[in-house]
């Protein structure tokens, strides 16, 4: 399956189901798909999309939860990406690149400032991710696989970021 045999929408109601058992098998267990829950029962998602393919079947999913970043008095919202995965047997056709490359043009339509993702370099760089971005941003996830870009000229260069609370219940 190649990037053109995808759909991208936004996922909705009755996409829940499917997009948990998704989760479920991306990851190898219920972690991601508990988190996904949490956060769209506390109204913390900024954006989350969708493949589907030609049979109708869900064969991605990603999620942007609203983030807070504090500065001195002032809290801002950004967002994050997490997670983002593919169905087992698509994987490494396109599907994961095409689902960040459509968050990065809605998130920029949204007037967001600023996305953050924890994942590997290797993978995050090539849609303009950047380590160098992120370093001077406090997170608990700060680190080697830690990055951020920003996505608008007015964006804040530092602060300290604050996750929505279904992240504490994370392992
Ligand atoms: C990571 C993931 C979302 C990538 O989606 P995908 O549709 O498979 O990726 P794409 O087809 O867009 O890109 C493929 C390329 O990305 C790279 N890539 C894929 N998965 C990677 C990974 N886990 N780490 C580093 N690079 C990776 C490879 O270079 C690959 O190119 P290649 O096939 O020429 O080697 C998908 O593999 C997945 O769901 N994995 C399990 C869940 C997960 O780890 N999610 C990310 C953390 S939130």
């Amino acid at each position: 399956m190649t990037r053109a045999d995808v759909v991208i929408r936004p996922e909705q109601r009755g996409d829940h189901a499917e997009i948990a058992a998704l989760l479920t098998a991306a990851f190898d267990g219920p972690a991601e798909a508990d988190l996904v829950m949490r956060l769209r029962d506390d109204n913390d998602i900024a954006l989350a999309l969708l493949a589907v393919a030609n049979g109708g079947e869900i064969v991605g999913h990603i999620a942007c939860p609203r983030l807070q970043l504090v500065q001195a008095e002032r809290r801002i919202p950004v967002v994050g990406v997490a997670p983002l995965a593919v169905a087992p047997a698509r994987q490494r056709s396109g599907i994961g690149g095409a689902l960040m490359a459509a968050s990065l043009e809605r998130l920029r339509q949204q007037g967001e400032a600023l996305v953050f993702v924890l994942g590997d370099p290797a993978y995050y760089t090539r849609f303009g991710l950047s380590l160098a971005v992120a370093e001077p941003f406090a997170s608990d996830y700060a680190g080697p696989h830690f990055m951020a870009l920003a996505l608008r000229p007015d964006a804040p260069a530092s602060g300290r970021l604050v996750y929505p609370r279904a992240f504490s219940d994370l392992g």
